[in-house]
């Protein structure tokens, strides 16, 4: 057995890391053009070995906890921002008992709550902030202008607090929990992934913010004690668990997870929604299917509009296939990494047969799952670069067409369309990752994004700015992110 081909590179220790920065994308495509859909590249001395493909996304993401290990791969860069004894600085099965505690948080009978929370703030953020000033003056004939990315952070995070974080959060959102946010925010970027510790501002700051913020938290929770405060909060939720050996969490850990939850669906969600923002800005005609369908399921006669239930939320397939097809081109998380904890035998072609698995990925490697290159493969998908949302709800459409192919040359078949994206390791569609570390952010998500994304439209009509192209993807944050410019025109809908 041999070990799997390395990638050129001049520069010893640094190897790829430039090229795989700047366009992980472009480089991978490139790398499997060259050395097939398994290969190891140099990232500043570590050997990280990438499986492409949906057979890619299965060998890493499907692979035993005890081979592939999270916890080995990112403990330097999240036990600092999000505290001790929770994810990634606890055993694999202690942190699984902990997800199982936040699902518990994110209930159908809580999201029932939130709808209406969201579009609350995202109205009250519209009737106040300056970005949205020409809305404000009831110019119905007056283009405004906003950042998409900038107003989508603001929004998202005012959404989350209202919701998830709970009442205390929301209410420090305009005081001191914003800096905080920001420090910590400031000490998770990819720089502290590849140097866990060095002696810069940035860290000391995340450092001390780390600490503040989760006092910050247990005082929060240290008040609710002696109340018979049940908010319909993630606090709240976590107060009322415990661990199968008949322990509850104890306060700093329900603040680390507080923490945890906080990162992992800030940038995540708000890069997603500038993303869906600027593809309806340049797609007017999509952007009038999503007012549409708000106008036949909730428009009453006078041109207002009632208010959304969950449950009605979900089954609208406009705003569904919106947020899909926006994760498919811009799934914010372009690398899952793991770390190899034992030597595991793999094919070139990634096929099952043992006697085929003429590679071996030997411990002390990472490897790295890419499920944004077949999620843009043009092996799998047709006209895969451009944004259309109707490829998911149009049985007739591109997706269909692009799928028969793809089933075609693997001769297997996978569960995939409109409402039926498969949650196995091995679909070629999996922004939220796959099997144990499966996201549990996503139902949440999808209720944040589309209360958020049909209020917006409800008010306002969108488009990109004049002689502006459409923004590229900036790779160089932890969560891939629109380049500047990307300034969204907007004016105020006729009622
Ligand atoms: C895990 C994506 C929102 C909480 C993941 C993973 C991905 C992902 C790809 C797998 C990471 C890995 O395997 O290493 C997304 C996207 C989101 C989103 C695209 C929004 C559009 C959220 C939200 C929350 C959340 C809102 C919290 C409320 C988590 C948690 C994990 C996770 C707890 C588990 C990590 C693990 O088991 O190792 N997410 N996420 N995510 N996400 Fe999300």
């Amino acid at each position: 057995r041999s070990l799997p081909p390395e990638v050129f590179h001049w520069i010893p220790i640094v190897g790829s890391a430039i090229t795989y920065g700047n366009d992980p994308l472009g480089f991978f495509f490139k790398c499997r053009e060259k050395y097939g859909d398994v290969f190891t590249f140099i990232l500043f001395g570590r050997k990280v070995t990438v499986a492409l493909g949906p057979k890619g996304n299965n060998f890493v993401l499907g692979g035993k906890s005890t081979f592939f290990s999270a916890e080995d791969a990112y403990t330097h860069l999240t036990t600092p921002v999000f505290g001790k004894d929770v994810v990634y600085d606890v055993p694999n099965d202690v942190f699984m008992e902990q997800k199982k505690f936040v699902k518990v948080g994110l209930s159908v009978d809580n999201f029932r709550a939130y709808v209406n929370m969201i579009e609350e703030e995202v109205e009250l953020f519209m009737q106040t902030d300056s970005a949205f000033l020409t809305y404000q003056m009831n110019n119905i004939n007056e283009w405004g202008c906003f950042d998409a990315a900038d107003i989508m952070s603001q929004i998202t995070i005012l959404t989350a607090s209202r919701t998830l974080q709970g009442k205390e959060i929301r209410d420090n959102l305009d005081k001191s929990f914003s800096d905080l946010y920001a420090a910590l925010d400031g000490g998770f970027t990819p720089i502290n992934f590849l140097f866990p510790n060095l002696p810069l501002a940035s860290y000391r700051r995340r450092d001390e913010a780390h600490k503040k913020m989760s006092d910050f938290y247990v005082d929060i929770i240290r008040k609710r004690k002696g109340t018979f405060d049940d908010a319909q909060d993630m606090i709240g939720a976590l107060r009322s668990q415990r661990y199968r050996n008949g322990r509850q969490l104890e306060d700093h850990e329900i603040a680390h997870i507080m923490i945890a939850l906080l990162m992992a669906g800030q940038h995540t969600s708000s890069a997603t929604g500038s993303w869906a923002l600027l593809h309806l800005a340049d797609n007017v005609q999509a952007q009038e299917s999503l007012y549409k369908e708000q106008v036949e399921y909730f428009g009453n006669s006078d041109g207002t509009f009632r208010e959304m239930s969950y449950e009605e939320m979900r089954r609208l397939p406009i705003l569904d296939s919106v947020i899909r097809e926006t994760l498919r081109i811009h799934p914010p998380i372009h690398s899952i990494f793991r770390y190899v904890r034992t030597d595991v035998a793999v094919s070139p072609t990634l096929s099952a047969p043992a006697e085929d698995n003429t590679y071996v990925v030997p411990k002390g490697h990472y490897v790295l799952a890419s499920p944004a290159v077949s999620q843009v493969d043009p092996k799998i998908w047709s006209n895969p670069h451009i944004w259309e949302p109707t490829r998911w709800s149009d049985p007739e459409g591109v997706a269909a067409e692009a799928f028969k192919t793809y089933m075609d040359e693997n001769g297997e078949k996978v569960d995939f369309g409109f409402g039926a994206v498969s949650k196995g390791t091995d679909s070629p569609y999996q922004p939220f990752g796959a099997g144990r570390h499966r996201c549990i952010g996503e139902q949440f998500a999808y209720l944040q994004l589309g209360t958020i994304l049909a209020t917006i439209v409800r008010k306002v009509e969108v488009r990109l700015e004049p002689g502006c192209s459409f923004p590229e993807h900036n790779y160089h944050t932890m969560i891939t992110m629109p380049k500047k410019p990307r300034n969204i025109r907007y004016r105020r809908r006729a009622l």
